[in-house]
């Protein structure tokens, strides 16, 4: 599985040139999905008896298609906020409240109130929340998110644990929490950790989830323990592949060690990162001052990645690929701003020219539901190919 992961790491697109052609000739920027790609995933993570539920964090991407391509693949849904739960009930037909895992963070009122009313499983992380609105929590089964002290993560500002997170209960503050949740009859049916996104030490689960029991043996009434998502994704040339033999090794052995819980995790971009690309016309070629620029006729609006936090995407040229004869470009947008650049220095061919259709890749996760019309610039399109 791996290999052949390995072997299709940049070439679902790559086979599939004319068909994106086609789909840019309708109109860019444009995002393509690849279903397969995300079931490939998908199975890499359920391809273990040591996990017992996977969430889909569908904030990564919340297009229905991909949504239901992994609920039929076994998965839940991890949603942070009231929009996300009712959009997965709408799009998801037959989906079990059961299904879903509600993991907010410092939602209002209403949207607590709101998710115990559709039956999903709900996550708390601070004791404020229950002393100011005891009735909300009343009587209720909670998931407990803690702050292990420390966050993970490809950039800091995806990091969710350690002082600087507005995110999770510090665990100085369990006992205060437990105290509040004694005297409102709340119960800790699961304790919940996601420490950061794009974490490459596989290791790194295997020990949340081992603090995590620790903390469970104590409690007494945990059932379930979540060790987040954050798993890696590839993008530069130069990135190792996830070692996810070892990252299920590791999981098996500590579900081995403490067997009475059930192992949760919630990864968003490893899914569907990959499925992923942005497909954009050059519209401009210009050489100022000895740089040379490519632009799009979209840039940070379409994908703030790259300016939000200096992320690589590798970017093509489709309508000439293979072409060897090269130059090095920044690829920009049309955005007023400066930091609208896709990418600095990168080799693509010395021709490239207005009209053709610029792959930008691995862009499933994190791309068009984070996309904006700012200068009043449309939204991407997208498709999906079965
Ligand atoms: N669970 C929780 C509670 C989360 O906050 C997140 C992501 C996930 C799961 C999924 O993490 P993943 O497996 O996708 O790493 N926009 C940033 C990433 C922000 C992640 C926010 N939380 C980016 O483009 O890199």
């Amino acid at each position: 599985l791996e290999v052949g992961r390995a072997q299709r790491r940049a070439s679902w697109w790559v086979g599939r040139r004319g068909q994106l052609l086609a789909r840019a000739a309708e109109g860019t920027p444009r995002y393509v999905y690849d279903l397969e790609t995300v079931r490939e995933h998908a199975r890499v993570l359920t391809g273990t008896d040591a996990i017992d539920r996977c969430y889909f964090a569908i904030k990564a991407n919340p297009h229905p298609a991909i949504l239901r391509t992994l609920v039929t693949e076994g998965f839940g849904l991890e949603c942070v906020s009231l929009g996300e739960i009712e959009h997965v009930f709408a799009n998801v037909p037959g989906l079990s409240p059961q299904r879903v895992l509600f993991t907010p963070s410092f939602a209002p009122r209403h949207e607590y109130e709101a998710a115990f009313g559709h039956g999903v499983t709900v996550t708390v992380d601070n004791v404020e929340a229950l002393q100011r609105w005891p009735e909300v929590f009343r009587g209720r089964t909670v998931w407990l998110r803690l702050d292990l002290g420390r966050g993970e993560g490809h950039h800091a500002k995806v990091k969710t644990g350690g002082v600087a997170a507005k995110f999770g209960l510090p665990l100085a503050r369990v006992d205060a929490f437990l105290d509040a949740a004694r005297a409102i009859d709340l119960r800790i049916g699961g304790l919940h950790a996601h420490l950061g996104s794009g974490i490459d030490d596989a290791r790194h689960w295997h020990d949340v989830y081992a603090q995590l029991a620790c903390l469970a043996d104590r409690i007494g009434t945990v059932e379930s323990i979540d060790i987040g998502g954050g798993l890696p994704v590839p993008y530069t040339p130069e990135s190792p592949l996830f070692d996810v033999a070892l990252w299920r090794s590791g999981l098996e052995a500590i579900k081995a060690d403490y067997p009475r819980y059930r192992l949760v995790v919630e990864p968003g971009r490893y899914l569907v990162a990959e499925a992923g690309v942005l497909l954009l016309s050059v519209t401009q070629v210009v050489d100022k001052d000895g740089v040379r620029r490519i632009g799009a006729d979209a840039g940070m609006n379409a994908l703030m990645r790259p300016s939000v936090y200096d992320a690589y995407h590798g970017i093509h040229n489709l309508s000439r690929l293979g072409d060897e004869d090269t130059l090095e470009y920044d690829v920009v947008g049309p955005i007023c701003e400066s930091g609208d650049v896709l990418g600095f220095g990168r080799p693509l061919p010395a021709a490239t020219a207005e009209g053709d259709v610029l792959l930008v890749a691995d862009t499933g996760a994190y791309g068009m539901v984070m996309a904006n019309t700012y200068n009043l610039r449309a939204l991407p399109a997208e498709d999906v190919i079965e």
